[in-house]
């Protein structure tokens, strides 16, 4: 392998200077650096500790697009990393991935790694429940409300495979991307986080299923008296985020755009990424047109009842 001019170097810390440190317990003192732009650029994440101080992640590619999933942890959105440029002129190889240098590394340039412009790299495990943090936009009324209890009865009331493509992980990924949108759309939180959970857990199939929305609205009015701070306003757009999401419309509420567009981002997971032009919030629009950008292999489309068709029946 040719040694390239310069090596890519990822940090939460802004420094002057990269001074030889130990990654992991046995291994040398030193400047790691890689060739791999992306991969560095996931050291640059602000990926902050859970609440036990716990922080551990891993990079790989799905369908050649980085992709990192937190085991303990969360992506912090309101921060940001650093990805420095490195001349390569000390460095020793290590690896394919890795390279060495023994000795201080002064950087050639550096560029901010921002968590907002990285949560579509992010994927979490249902197991440890890792996410997003934005706690600074939740709605004081949150605290009132099980969302554990109702995903629950959410998960109870959904008859396809755990593994479906809109079964519960898909659930934890719109919750993500509603509060990731709420900070900058004003959306309430708490109609976002029950949206993301019970928008799609009346489903039949994984096709078109028409009704799954109005369903999905029904089963919100059963769980009411599990809502007792949620306002009738908010309640009754609860229902109609849930009873129209998969009309591929737009709408001007910003708590139901937030819901519908938080929905659409996920469309990463089956290749395709939404038609900007259909996302109801600034962001959703911002964010459309960046996946658009950094995953131009997918195709851009709505989010219409029948997109599913045309993945063969995903
Ligand atoms: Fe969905």
């Amino acid at each position: 392998m040719r040694k390239p001019a310069y090596f890519y170097h990822g940090s939460r810390a802004q420094v002057e200077r990269l001074e030889p440190s130990k990654a992991r317990s046995g291994e040398p003192r030193a400047v790691f650096a890689s060739p791999e732009r992306a991969y560095a650029t996931a050291f640059g994440l602000p990926i902050v500790p859970d609440p036990k101080g716990r922080r551990s992640w891993s990079f790989h590619y799905r369908g050649g697009a980085p992709r990192v999933t937190i085991h303990c942890g969360s992506l912090d959105l309101t921060r940001h990393g650093y990805l420095y440029r490195v001349p390569s002129k000390d460095f020793v190889r290590l690896d394919d991935r890795q390279w060495l240098s023994y000795e201080p590394v002064v950087p050639r340039d550096c560029e901010f790694v921002r968590g907002a412009d990285y949560a579509h790299w992010i994927e979490t495990l249902p197991a440890t429940r890792a996410r997003l943090r934005i706690a600074p936009c939740i709605s004081p009324s949150s605290r009132d409300i099980d969302f554990d209890s109702i995903e629950r009865q959410a998960t109870a009331a959904f008859q396809l495979p755990a593994h479906s493509i809109h079964g519960p992980s898909h659930w934890r990924r719109v919750e993500q991307n509603g509060l990731m949108l709420a900070r900058r759309s004003s959306a309430d939180t708490d109609v976002v986080r029950l949206f993301a959970l019970i928008h799609d857990c009346k489903r039949q199939d994984d096709f078109a299923d028409s009704r799954h929305g109005m369903r999905a609205a029904e089963f919100v009015a059963t769980i009411r008296h599990l809502l007792p701070t949620l306002d009738q306003a908010n309640f009754e757009r609860l229902q109609l985020a849930c009873a129209l999401h998969s009309g591929g419309q737009r709408h001007p509420d910003p708590t139901i755009g937030t819901c519908w567009d938080a929905d659409r981002l996920d469309l990463t997971r089956v290749g395709a990424v939404p038609d900007a032009r259909l996302m109801s919030t600034d962001f959703g629009r911002h964010l459309a047109e960046r996946q658009s950008r950094f995953a131009p292999k997918y195709r851009v489309r709505d989010a219409t009842p029948n997109w599913i068709h045309s993945y063969g029946g995903l």
